[in-house]
């Protein structure tokens, strides 16, 4: 719900209800609570959360209301089952609203942002060149920059879903934070913009607009989780976080404050549980029990003396207990999180990126709470790492204050700074100097490139 945006006097996809569901009532929001509410759903491998949040007059966010379901019809970030998706959507967005009802005035909410999963997004490095001419460097210099983006790297099946301007060089002067103002010949801006594939973007869509939901605006999954968890230091000097879920392992890097690069891969905690289902030759419920209750990522020197009751998959009521040593679900566990965090740090290394993300890793997601993952990353990645949980957001409870909330807490962050956002003018007169995609066929001449250009300004 932008700030000052009139609702439109029809939901657009209100025609596109099934027959067979309830009808959603029609939704006529009052102004006051339009201008300040802020809705954020991400839609994950595992669960499906809803957020709710009103926007202070001098700043800040508070949540006023919390949904969330068991995720249906989604794997590895990827809707399977749109149907699935779309009742488990309802679920948590109806739940939110409830717990909202009070600053809602009893309505329903009438559009969310929305995460992109990190496995359907692309991240991109792009200088654009702009002639200054002498003259002052101006908002829309820079935003002009921005729009241009757009053409360069939306096509085919992509979409752009957002920009960022990383950093800035004023005739030749790198290392520039902010040019407004400054006067000069030319600017460069280096841009990272990120892509989505559009059947994704469209299935998202459609799942909400099935509950009479419109998109205020999308967000690729990786950099909401650095929004939420990092601190201002660890984005300015150099910081990756991991966003480890159910079904996909997402990755950003943040310098100098801003998003230089994300990416994911299709593995996450569901893998661990169905690696401890097959191995022990146990039910995924009774595997998912098992890992949170007793597992870890490495092996300690107890771990041969506690053992474990494994129920036998389809005995209902096993005549005898199963014990087995913890140290052989420990054995199950560790070559998983150890090829994920390997998957990890060859995205960095083959995209040229592990120098620049700094020597800091910020691990969240449900499956970061597994007890020894720390240290096995920081062997793997050769970095320091901690633990990160949601930050910043008023009204999160403990339950919904953990890393598995990340991504959701951050989408609402980016939702406040864009509430306000109007689409950026398109300047006449910019120049591409050197466009440049990290997944592009020339990708290593491209990518050799753009390290430089990081390396000269990080
Ligand atoms: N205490 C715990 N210890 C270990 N793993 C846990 C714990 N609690 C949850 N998990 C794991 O976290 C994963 C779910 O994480 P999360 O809620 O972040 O996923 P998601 O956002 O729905 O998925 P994705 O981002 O991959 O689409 C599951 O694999 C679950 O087993
Ligand atoms: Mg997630």
């Amino acid at each position: 719900m932008k700030k000052g945006k009139t609702p439109p006097e029809q939901p657009a996809a209100a025609d596109a209800a099934p027959k067979d569901k309830p009808a959603k009532p029609q939704l006529r929001r009052k102004a006051a609570p339009e201008s300040n509410i802020i809705a954020a759903l991400d839609i994950g491998s595992s669960k499906i959360c809803c957020f709710i949040a009103e926007m202070r007059p001098h700043g800040g966010i508070e949540v006023i209301g919390i949904g969330h379901q068991a995720s249906r019809g989604v794997k590895a970030g990827t809707i399977v089952d749109l149907k699935a998706v779309e009742t488990a959507i309802s679920h948590a967005v109806e739940s939110a609203e409830m717990m909202a009802s009070r600053q809602l005035q009893g309505q329903p909410i009438r559009s969310v942002y929305a995460l992109v999963p990190g496995v359907h997004t692309k991240s991109h490095q792009m200088s654009v060149n702009v002639k200054i001419s002498g003259h002052e460097v101006s908002d829309r210099d820079v935003q002009g920059a921005l729009a241009h983006s757009r053409g360069a790297v939306q096509h085919g099946r992509d979409e752009l879903v957002h920009v960022i301007a990383a950093g800035y060089a004023l005739d030749g002067q790198r290392g520039i934070n902010d040019p407004r103002g400054m006067t000069g010949q030319s600017l460069d801006v280096l841009l990272s913009p990120v892509t989505a594939q559009s059947t994704s973007l469209r299935n998202i869509t459609a799942a909400l607009h099935q509950n009479h939901l419109e998109v205020d605006g999308f967000c690729a999954a990786p950099y909401a989780a650095g929004l939420a968890t990092l601190v201002e230091d660890e984005k300015d000097l150099g910081c990756t976080v991991i966003d480890m879920g159910g079904g996909t392992t997402s990755i950003a890097v943040f310098a100098q404050g801003k998003l230089i690069y994300s990416a994911a891969i299709p593995v996450g905690g569901n893998h661990v549980t169905s690696d401890i289902a097959r191995g022990l030759t146990t039910s995924v419920a009774d595997a998912e029990r098992i890992k949170t209750l007793y597992g870890a990522a490495h092996a300690t020197s107890t771990d041969d003396g506690a053992l474990i009751d494994v129920p036998p998959i389809g005995e209902e009521e096993p005549l005898q207990p199963n014990y087995i040593p913890k140290s052989l679900l420990v054995g199950i566990i560790q070559p998983r999180i150890e090829e994920t965090f390997e998957l990890v740090r060859a995205k960095l290394v083959d995209n040229g990126i592990n120098q620049i993300a700094g020597r800091r890793v910020v691990l969240t997601g449900g499956a970061s709470q597994l007890p020894g993952l720390c240290d096995i990353g920081q062997l793997i990645l050769d970095k320091q790492i901690r633990l990160g949980r949601p930050q910043r957001l008023r009204g999160l409870a403990e339950a919904t204050g953990g890393p598995a909330f990340a991504a959701c807490a951050g989408l609402l962050t980016y939702a406040a700074e864009h509430a306000m956002d109007e689409t950026p003018r398109t300047a006449q007169s910019y120049n591409f100097a050197l466009p440049f995609a990290l997944h592009g066929a020339f990708q290593g001449n491209m990518l050799q490139k753009v390290t430089s250009w990081l390396k000269e300004n990080w």
